[in-house]
């Protein structure tokens, strides 16, 4: 397994381009189930999850051709030859679970592994099968697989979801463009990969509005065609590169980037002190000299502070100037990067949902273990700003969502390469 090696106290300074979300594109490729014409994706990441999905969406006979190295896929799903998701591609990643919907709604029916629980929590199903039995589906849970069936189809229905979970309103709603009939969503979630499936399923033939707020609202139609999209910049890689300033110090361009998609983080990164002006390229990020200050965080659906920076926020607040308090209210078990931040000598307190932070003057490099995609790049970041040799190891989950990330960071000045394992 590869390992990467950061050598910390470069300051950052140069262009970073951000890729297109991979949380978008995850839900955009199962789309491509509800139309039998072609799908064509602009601006993809070229990530280890792509391959994943685009593997997962061939085993059931969709045809997925990617080119100019990745960043253009063509997706096709013509005649479909499965309706089932092995539990071997499901548990590997649990946005598999998006071709649930899609599929209910083209074939009236699907078999889906359930993911079973991951490093940061049990990601149970609940809010997908109640919003997909309230457009009619039967969905019975035999031998680990959900068996969803809709006998004449799918009927729009009013569903309130206890939760605005993202993957149940990106499920709910591709299947409530095929249903018979209106179906409104109440407490959908606002992210804006939300908005940007929505705008990708519009561009098919769909018939939805209110995309962004918490109440969306879909006509079913009969058919939808095919389209091309330009996947949306990925929020989260962004956010993740906007700390490595901060906490390397320096300055840097995130070319695509733009404050609306982090609206809540780059509040917070201000007040801890660092400097973000909106460019005509993308954000412009530059850390004031001397410590940030420590603030509290508390990790909310959007436009809230998103639960996948907790872990690189984190990072930042172990050198600030005070004590800071990180509430994580989406996942159960999210504060995995704490103890491999320890290991550097940093400060942390985990209480249950509460991580409190004491900053320290600097951490220490140290080989340290990635337990799960977003906690690894923390580990990267800390190491940035660390004396000495950080080594991180197990670094496949960083490939699951980052993409070339030593390129990306060495090319403004960081001391970081990878070394390939065995
Ligand atoms: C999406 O996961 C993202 N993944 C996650 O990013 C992200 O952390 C999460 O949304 C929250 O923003 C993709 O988009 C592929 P949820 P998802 O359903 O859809 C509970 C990353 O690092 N829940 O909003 O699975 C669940 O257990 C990944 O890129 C139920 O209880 O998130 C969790 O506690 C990690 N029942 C909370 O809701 C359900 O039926 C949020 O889940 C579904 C979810």
């Amino acid at each position: 397994m590869d390992s990467i090696i950061v050598t910390g106290g470069a300051e950052l300074n140069g262009r970073i381009p951000i890729a297109g979300a991979k949380n978008a594109c995850l839900a955009l490729m199962p789309a491509t189930l509800l139309s039998d014409e072609p799908l064509t994706l602009t601006n993809a990441p070229r990530l280890s999850d792509i391959k994943t999905m685009t593997q997962l969406l061939q085993s059931l006979g969709a045809e997925v051709t990617s080119m100019q190295d990745g960043r253009v896929l063509t997706l096709s799903s013509h005649n479909l030859t499965s309706h089932r998701a092995d539990y071997d591609i499901v548990r590997k990643m649990r946005a598999s679970n998006l071709v649930l919907g899609p599929l209910l709604a083209r074939a009236g029916h699907a078999v889906v592994s359930l993911p079973g629980g991951c490093a940061i929590g049990a990601r149970p199903m609940d809010l997908h099968i109640a919003g997909l039995e309230a457009l009619g589906a039967e969905v019975e849970l035999k031998d680990g697989y959900l068996h969803a069936v809709a006998r004449g189809g799918l009927k729009g229905a009013v569903i309130e979801q206890r939760f605005a979970s993202v993957g149940a309103t990106e499920n709910i709603v591709m299947a409530a463009t095929l249903a018979k009939g209106t179906t409104v969503l109440k407490n959908a979630a606002r992210e804006p990969e939300i908005v940007d499936l929505v705008r990708c399923l519009r561009a098919m033939g769909a018939r939805i509005a209110g995309e962004g707020t918490s109440r969306i609202e879909i006509e079913g139609v009969d058919r939808l065609g095919g389209a091309t999209h330009r996947v949306v910049a990925d929020r989260i890689e962004l956010g993740t590169y906007m700390i490595a300033p901060a906490i390397a110090g320096g300055s840097v361009e995130l070319i695509g980037g733009t404050r609306d998609l982090l609206p809540a983080f780059c509040e917070k990164l201000e007040e801890a002190g660092v400097t973000i002006t909106q460019t005509n390229e993308g954000l412009h990020v530059a850390r004031a000299n001397g410590r940030v200050h420590a603030v509290d965080v508390k990790t909310e659906v959007y436009p809230g502070f998103p639960t996948d920076l907790q872990a690189q926020m984190m990072a930042l607040m172990c050198t600030s100037d005070g004590v800071s308090v990180l509430e994580e209210t989406i996942f159960e078990n999210r504060f995995m990067h704490a103890p491999e931040l320890m290991r550097m000598g940093a400060k942390i307190d985990v209480h249950g949902g509460h991580a409190t932070v004491t900053g320290v003057q600097r951490l220490k490099g140290a080989p340290v273990m990635a337990t799960d995609l977003r906690a690894s790049v923390s580990l990267i970041l800390a190491g940035l700003g660390a004396e000495g040799e950080t080594q991180v190891n197990r670094v496949y989950h960083l490939d699951r969502g980052y993409e070339r990330v030593e390129e990306k960071l060495s090319a403004c000045g960081a001391r970081i390469e990878r070394v390939r394992g065995e």
